[in-house]
């Protein structure tokens, strides 16, 4: 295992992600975790990230008293990036100064001429290509170590007491600016601390089934809200194989979903997947209550209340058919949600809830009791992608573009039941959606929609005046939802998705793009 303790850096998900893309299992934790919960999960490398603080300022995140002394005494090797390295001169006697010139950006680095841990023989005496981001830098080593790199204006750049098993590198390896990053940390883990590399996910299926095995007893029963996307299919889809008919699923038609979705997804959980699963159509209950609301939050609110209740029904419903509760809930959690749940102090990372209150099955009532199941709670979006490829979820599915919980609730602005809005929105989506796949961009996006605005302007159809409604496409690429960028459609795309727009969707008569990045925007539109 490589632990990565999080002193609150932007990059330290993607230094995850980048160690287990070499088939390696990496687990990330805050950094100022205790020694016995970093001891208990017996690691082979520790690695400190990077963050955005100075080891001078008060109350700077740091690792556990003892927990240098743990890692020479128990083998365990020790890489510091950035101000992780920081942080190990500064516990081990060197000196970290506020630098005279910040050091940010792509850098050129020398690489020392003598044999060292940190880097392969084809490195040393080179120059690289780095990207650093730092205002402080080492300028007195601790002792027993050495310098192995320096940037060209002479500054520090990587360090290491090979004997005591201590590296450090003032840039950050794991983003692609660093072109090099990669093969250094390869030959870090690999060669240097002998890591193998055997994480698989075909490996994490197995662990999976057999842990949710002996945690459901053979008369217990499970339930599961499905979603119609990737996380709760594939984590549906893992218990099923794991307790079969035990597992009861649900799937709620809140009358806020797309064109056809329930027809296109029930027969997904059925037909493809043989899930058991109850699908209950509770659009009349949803569009009732949002009759007359056009707060977002409030739509937003109401839709989570409903789903809630409506979950607590089919839950009692099971148990007068089973003649017991079930004692399980399946939930589709993923590992950036557990991390990002326990942001390290000062990293200026929360959860986005605050900005808008999220609908999913996370809100369900402490009350109802049930024990959770989250078999992807170490898991990143890509890798339940390819748990849910090894489950057999077809790959149309598994590439789906994210859809919001309150569905199109949430792309009506204000009264979601005024008019036929619904009706209109669901047509210039899938058009829109369509045509985006005959042109063969739907995977270089990460979510494309439609927005139905609450507004009439006037047109010119068929030299009669019109006075119709206005409807927005919305395209954008993203890592990961939290920053995006619009997309750049090209001008024919556009001037033909208008046209079929216009043509074919009665009541509407002006079609807009969205070129808003997020920040200042976000993704939806409420
Ligand atoms: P925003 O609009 O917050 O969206 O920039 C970021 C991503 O989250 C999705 N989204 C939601 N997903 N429940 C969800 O499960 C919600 O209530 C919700 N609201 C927004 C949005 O589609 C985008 O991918």
């Amino acid at each position: 295992l490589v632990l990565i303790l999080d002193y609150g850096s932007q990059y330290t998900h993607l230094i995850t992600r980048r160690i287990r893309h070499l088939s390696v299992l990496s687990l990330c934790i805050s950094g100022t975790s205790s020694l016995s919960c970093i001891a208990e999960l017996k690691p082979r490398v520790v690695i400190l990230s990077g963050g955005p603080h100075s080891v001078h300022t008060d109350g700077a995140p740091s690792f556990p008293d003892g927990f240098l002394r743990y890692a020479e005494e128990n083998g365990v090797y020790v890489l510091g990036i950035c101000y992780g390295m920081q942080l190990i001169v500064q516990k081990l006697g060197g000196v970290v100064t506020v630098g005279e010139k910040q050091e940010y950006g792509k850098m050129e680095i020398s690489v020392e001429e003598e044999e060292c841990g940190l880097y392969g023989p084809e490195a040393l005496g080179g120059t690289q290509t780095v990207w650093m981001s730092h205002g402080d830098e080492v300028v007195k080593l601790p002792e027993g170590f050495t310098v192995a790199a320096r940037s060209l204006q002479g500054t520090v750049a990587a360090i290491e007491n090979h004997s005591k098993r201590f590296y450090g590198l003032q840039y950050h390896p794991e983003v692609t600016h660093s072109p090099q990053g990669m093969v250094t940390l390869r030959h870090f883990l690999f060669d240097v601390c002998g890591v193998t590399a055997d994480w698989e996910m075909q490996d994490v299926l197995e662990e999976e089934i057999k842990v949710i095995k002996e945690m459901v007893g053979p008369d217990e029963h499970v339930i599961c809200a499905l979603s119609g996307g990737v996380d709760s299919t594939v984590a549906a889809t893992l218990v099923h194989k794991a307790i079969g008919d035990r597992l009861h699923c649900v799937f709620v038609d809140n009358g806020l979903l797309r064109y056809k979705e329930r027809e296109r997804v029930m027969s997904t959980f059925q037909s493809d997947l043989h899930l058991p699963v109850t699908c209950v159509d509770a659009s009349d209950r949803f569009l009732s209550k949002l009759k007359g609301v056009k707060d977002p939050e409030c739509k937003r609110k109401i839709i989570g209340r409903e789903f809630i209740s409506i979950f607590d029904d089919f839950a009692q419903e099971l148990e007068k058919e089973l003649g017991k509760r079930p004692t399980f809930l399946v939930q589709g959690t993923l590992y950036p949600d557990v991390i990002e749940s326990c942001p390290p102090p000062g990293s200026g990372r929360t959860h986005s809830h605050t900005i808008k209150s999220h609908h999913n099955v996370g809100g369900l009532p402490k009350d109802m009791k049930l024990k959770l199941i989250e078999p992807l709670k170490l898991l990143f979006k890509d890798e339940v992608r390819k748990l849910g490829s090894i489950l057999n979820v077809p790959e149309s599915f598994l590439k789906r573009h994210p859809f919001p919980g309150p569905g199109l609730a949430v792309r009506v602005l204000g009264d979601v039941t005024e008019g036929n809005a619904l009706e209109i929105l669901r047509q210039v989506d899938e058009i829109f959606i369509q045509s985006i796949k005959d042109a063969g961009l739907y995977d270089s996006i990460w979510q494309a929609f439609a927005v139905f605005l609450p507004v009439q302007s006037v047109g010119v159809q068929g030299d009669q005046r019109t006075h119709s409604h206005v409807v927005v496409l919305r395209a954008i690429t993203s890592e990961d939802g939290m920053t995006a960028d619009w997309y750049y459609f090209d001008h024919k795309f556009l001037v033909d998705v208008v046209r079929k727009i216009c043509n074919n969707v009665r009541g509407v008569n002006r079609v807009c793009q969205d070129i808003t990045s997020k920040p200042p925007a976000t993704v939806e539109w409420e």
